[in-house]
């Protein structure tokens, strides 16, 4: 058995990656390229603005991940990438450059769903055990779903209105902290007490879907009221109330989920996975459930491309290939 080397490339959103995975779990490396900095000044991301810069970079962070791997596109057996969802021309940077390399170096191309690469992330750090429940929770998603057997994605709820991601990052900027407000308003939220009521979205009884928006809405009228009683919530104490509600309703409804499905073990995964506070409540759900929890490190966590290497294995596995009509699609479902 020779190994099974990929190299996967992920432009969807704000960072532009590349990485070579073997055998779909052992990171040979994995470039990320930050855009961060150019979309700060505009308080969020600019498509047009992501579009370029991956354009401007693509072919270099290529390149880094095969050097930093030590490999050449003849070790490869394969070149992956995110067909979607994300910003349309984002992702067409990514789909053109992995189609050129895989047409011009005689490879097999893979195309890659953006959540199942959040979700595959946990492959790269431990073997899973069926069915799984993962818990998708980014910048565009706030999903959970239902995996029974490799590669199959059951959706069982979904957010009806924001993801969980954008409504951190909306509230944070109402608070006056800078791009990008997720991790900010984290940072501050453990510094308050979660002492100013603002509601918790459960939805219909039974329901695995998620809201966020009347919670977003909450937080400015409250806000809005006080000053109008010439008071003045502290922003940390606002912070950590936001940040309960939000836990709260997430934790219950894995729970709730993982109950009904007999689930063996929890993922979190996607940016808002980072989340400190998420990440210690979930802990203490699990804990004593004898569900295994996985959530993935950091930089795992986050945009990066080891995880569409690792979920491309899946597909090479089963012999699904793409074709050089290849395209980017912005709601790719799952
Ligand atoms: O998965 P990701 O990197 O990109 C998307 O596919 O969307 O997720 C980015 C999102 C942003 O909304 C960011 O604010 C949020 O993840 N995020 C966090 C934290 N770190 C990143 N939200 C809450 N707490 C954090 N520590
Ligand atoms: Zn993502």
């Amino acid at each position: 058995h020779e190994p099974i080397d990929i190299l996967a490339v992920e432009t969807s959103c704000d960072e532009t990656a590349a990485a070579v995975i073997r055998n779909g779990t052992e990171i040979l490396s994995n470039v990320v390229l930050s855009q961060m900095k150019s979309h700060k000044r505009f308080g969020g991301v600019v498509p047009e603005v992501a579009s370029r810069h991956h354009a401007e970079s693509i072919t270099q962070v290529m390149e880094q991940a095969l050097e930093e791997a030590d490999s050449t596109f003849s070790d490869l057996s394969a070149v992956a990438v995110t067909e979607g969802p994300g910003l349309v021309g984002a992702l067409l940077v990514g789909v053109n450059a992995a189609k050129a390399t895989a047409y011009a170096k005689g490879l097999p191309l893979i195309g890659v769903h953006h959540i199942a690469g959040h979700i595959q992330a946990t492959r790269l750090e431990a073997e899973w055990e069926y069915p799984a429940l993962a818990l998708v929770v980014s910048g565009g998603h706030t999903e959970l779903v239902l995996i029974r057997e490799e590669g199959q994605y059951e959706l069982l709820g979904q957010t009806r209105d924001d993801a969980v991601g954008e409504a951190y990052d909306k509230v944070a900027r109402t608070l006056g902290l800078p791009y990008p407000g997720g991790p900010e308003l984290d940072k501050l939220a453990k510094t308050g007490d979660p002492s100013v009521p603002l509601p918790v979205a459960w939805l219909e009884e039974g329901s695995y879907d998620f809201s966020f928006s009347g919670l977003k809405s909450a937080v400015m009228n409250t806000l809005h009221n006080a000053r109008q009683r010439g008071e003045e919530w502290a922003p940390e104490d606002v912070a950590a109330s936001f940040q309960q509600s939000v836990i709260t309703v997430l934790t219950e409804k894995t729970a709730r989920a993982a109950a009904a499905c007999e689930a063996k073990q929890v993922m979190v995964v996607g940016g808002v996975a980072a989340n400190s506070g998420l990440r210690a409540a979930m802990k203490e759900k699990f804990e004593e459930s004898g569900v295994k929890l996985q959530i993935p490190p950091l930089h795992l966590c986050t945009d990066n491309a080891a995880m569409i290497g690792a979920a491309a294995y899946i597909n090479w596995k089963k012999g699904n290939f793409s074709s050089m009509d290849l395209n980017g699609v912005p709601g790719l479902p799952l």
